[in-house]
């Protein structure tokens, strides 16, 4: 087996990633970066919203996230956010990537606004903004000696003294990280990547569910391999709905952005009503939990497939130049924005919870950190305010980073060597795994969704217990490829966020549970 070594191994090359390996690097170490698809293949790079800049004003900035949390969210985490977010923005994005924020007529940033946001301070480069970001950064990280950058490499297990190596007295030792195993997906050959550093920053978990607006292969890649290897995962129960998501059927789904509320459209029924004003007294802009079980309500009452998106109050020209990915993509489905609303209906969008960890990205594994959606340090508590993950991610990267590179001076041991890779070598059958991942997605969808009970949590962990069963039969059988490991890794994240569900009686942001019928 071929043994890589280096100081940091990044799994997983969206925003966070990609920023870590940047900072990393520019320190003088060494960074693996794999990416599961091309570089751009991400959920950051679909992010259409924006990046909350606001410098002035922290005290406002942090009400707000700790509102939408429904008072749950990390204080410390949220400090972070707040004094950090300013300067990480400035710097990178806005100062030496340039990246094309709009602008006003007078040359002055356009800042937008989103549910739950009591200000305007939400920049955005058209509804292009998660695009336009990690493009700048993963030019920066392809220009930036010290990084390898490896597309269609997955990690399939991470190494620890006590599960990967034959060395008797380490299994008895503190849990310890030293890399990962790493299928390359084009030969089909794994090896190993031993590194003193290894960081999760494999995004999140939407693809668990039917409707989703996440990148295909969002699984909780990440959570699993945490899991497996005794990481502390915590508020796996909050996952976030996005309210608006396109709907067709027999079409894909895909983000139709909250900004285009920030910018007058409303949320309303087949008969034109506004319904989320009853609930909630900023209506449409309400936060996004609200909005979303508003609408997942409204239809399970009356038996419409959607709900639609009002843009009456937007000028067409404004909305065609400020919103041209939503035009275009609604164009593709026979949906002119021009003339008629959108339609649409809730689907997963961002995981609150994920793998624990401290302000600088340490998990209770020594050596193993996690970044991104894929960890939680509580910023987000039940219920993620929006147009914050992004800069969460920079956030997030620069400090995990900056820890790293410090603690990193002082080691000099060599690493271990880890036992060979042994797997098997059967090709799986294609048609089970697309079909036990269905299953997985209906499940969840349907029994772990937006309105939970425990009837339906209970139904749902019966299911998936016995998938996994079968799965983890057919993983042992068969040589691994980026589809089974998604399936693995699916089945494993579905069970444990419907076992944080089942744990948590209390409906609080976006885990809602109703008295059994
Ligand atoms: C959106 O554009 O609606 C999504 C932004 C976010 O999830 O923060």
């Amino acid at each position: 087996m071929e043994i890589i070594e280096t100081d940091c191994l990044v799994i997983g090359a969206g925003l966070a990633g990609s920023a870590y390996a940047l900072h990393a690097a520019r320190a003088g170490r060494r960074v693996e970066l794999l990416a599961l698809d091309g570089p751009l293949v991400a959920n950051s790079d679909w992010a259409q919203g924006g990046i909350i800049y606001e410098p002035g004003a922290p005290a406002r900035l942090g009400a707000d996230i700790v509102a939408a949390s429904d008072g749950t969210s990390n204080p410390a985490a949220g400090e972070q956010l707040v004094r950090e977010g300013p300067a990480a923005v400035k710097e990178l994005l806005l100062g030496e990537l340039g990246v094309a924020f709009d602008r006003d007529a007078a040359g002055a940033l356009d800042l937008t606004r989103e549910g739950g946001h009591s200000a305007r301070r939400i920049l955005h480069a058209k509804d292009l903004t998660g695009h336009a970001i990690l493009a700048a950064v993963a030019a920066r990280v392809d220009a930036t000696p010290g990084i390898t950058r490896r597309g269609g490499w997955v990690a399939v297990d991470l190494l620890t003294l006590s599960h990967s190596t034959d060395l008797v007295a380490e299994r008895y030792a503190p849990l310890t990280c030293f890399g990962a195993y790493v299928l390359d997906t084009a030969s089909g050959v794994v090896r190993a990547i031993i590194a003193r550093r290894t960081v999760l920053a494999a995004g999140g978990l939407g693809q668990i569910f039917l409707h989703t607006t996440n990148q295909p292969g969002s699984v909780g890649h990440g959570v699993a391999m945490a899991y497996r290897v005794g990481a502390r995962l915590i508020d796996l129960e909050y996952v976030q709905f996005h309210p608006t998501a396109f709907h067709r059927p027999n079409a894909p789904g895909f983000l139709v952005t909250e900004a285009l509320r920030g910018e007058g459209a409303v949320i309303v029924n087949a008969r034109g009503e506004r319904f989320v004003d009853r609930v909630h007294p900023t209506g449409s802009l309400a936060p996004r939990d609200v909005v979303a079980r508003a609408v997942h309500l409204e239809l399970a009452a009356s038996g419409e497939p959607c709900a639609y998106l009002d843009l009456g109050a937007l000028p067409p020209d404004f909305l065609r130049a400020r919103f041209p990915t939503v035009a275009a993509r609604c164009a593709a489905h026979g949906v002119d924005v021009d003339r008629g609303p959108i339609p649409v209906v809730p689907a997963a969008h961002f995981s609150c919870g994920g793998v624990h960890t401290d302000l600088a990205g340490r998990t209770n594994v020594r050596n193993l950190g996690a970044i991104g959606e894929t960890a939680c340090t509580g910023l987000h508590g039940a219920n993620r305010l929006a147009s914050t993950s992004l800069l969460e991610c920079l956030v997030g990267a620069r400090a995990a980073a900056a820890a790293a590179v410090t603690e990193l001076a002082a080691e000099r041991d060599p690493l271990p060597r880890p036992r060979p890779w042994r797997g098997a070598d059967r090709p799986a059958d294609p048609t089970l795994i697309r079909q036990d991942l269905e299953l997985v997605r209906s499940t969840m969808w349907n029994y772990a969704g937006i309105v939970r009970s425990s009837r339906r949590l209970a139904r749902a962990r019966r299911i998936l217990l016995e998938l996994r069963e079968e799965i983890q039969g057919f993983y042992r059988d068969c040589r691994p490829t980026r589809e089974l490991l998604e399936l693995r890794n699916a089945v494993q994240t579905a069970l444990l966020v419907v076992h944080a569900a089942a744990l948590n009686p209390r409906s609080r942001g976006c885990h809602h549970v109703v008295a059994e019928d």
